[in-house]
């Protein structure tokens, strides 16, 4: 589904990816972790196109198709949704409002029918029934005063309701407390392991991989991957810290 390759990304004028492959075929969920600075929320920028973050090598291919040639908001269309790390706050727009309008121009660029005013809320709804937050919280403006947590939860929403293809989501766990964490990892299997999808999970603690079963676990250490295993390795690391692999 998608396939990393030998992937150099500037940012800045400075080399942070600096030759990182990967591939992640349908059905599974990758995690990928490791040091701070490494390059991993540089990764999911560069995947979602994030302007500023220069790919100077390599190639990226999304079911078939050069990733790196479409627009942001074509990726979008295409079934890749960004979790990230620190929500933006989107000041007088309200969360149904984005949702709607970021849903149906998916849906138009795709050549879909957008969903009407009821048939949106009924789905909006289902989503924030099964991860815990009211509909008045999402018909406040997106993110505006929300704690660390809803911010979160409220990613989750937006996925459940997007629908992706493929989820890369940057730190997702942080933040959450124990409750939020088993609802979020639930929200995350329920919305995204099926067959024909796929997730890219970002994390630094192996807690979330408790509930959200990973068919690998990669390190990235100085803007490559530097091992892969199965989900034992996360608890390695958790043990063993990063030093004797990402030194
Ligand atoms: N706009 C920028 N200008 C200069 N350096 C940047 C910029 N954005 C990111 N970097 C650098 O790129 C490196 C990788 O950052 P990145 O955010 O990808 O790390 P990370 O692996 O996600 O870390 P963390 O675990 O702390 O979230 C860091 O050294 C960071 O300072
Ligand atoms: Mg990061």
């Amino acid at each position: 589904m998608l396939k990393i390759e030998n992937l150099h990304a500037d940012v800045d004028g400075k080399a942070i990816l600096k030759g990182l492959s990967l591939t992640i075929n349908p059905g599974e969920i990758h995690a990928i972790m490791g040091p701070n600075g490494a390059g991993k929320s540089t990764l999911s920028y560069v995947l979602a196109g994030r302007p500023g973050y220069e790919v100077t090598d390599g190639s990226v291919t999304f079911q078939g198709e050069d990733l790196l040639d479409k627009e942001p908001h074509e990726r979008a269309a295409a079934g890749v949704f960004l979790g990230f790390q620190y929500p933006v706050e989107i000041p007088g727009v309200s969360n149904v409002q984005f949702l709607r309008e970021a849903l149906n121009a998916q849906r138009r660029l795709r050549g879909e029918e957008p969903l009407s005013g009821g048939d949106f809320l009924k789905r909006a709804r289902a989503q924030a029934d099964a991860l815990g937050l009211s509909m008045d919280m999402l018909k406040r403006p997106v993110n505006v005063g929300f704690s660390g947590g809803e911010k979160k939860r409220n990613e989750m929403v937006q996925m459940g309701i997007i629908d992706p293809t493929l989820a890369i989501l940057d730190e997702t766990d942080s933040g959450l407390d124990i409750d939020a964490l088993r609802t979020v990892g639930h929200g995350i299997n329920t919305i995204m392991r099926k067959p024909d999808k796929a997730v890219l999970l970002i994390t630094h603690y192996q807690r979330l991989l408790d509930y959200v079963k990973p068919d690998f676990v990669h390190v990235l250490a100085a803007g490559r991957i530097v091992r892969t295993g199965g989900a034992d390795l996360a608890l390695e690391l958790e043990r063993e810290g990063y030093g004797a692999i990402a030194a």
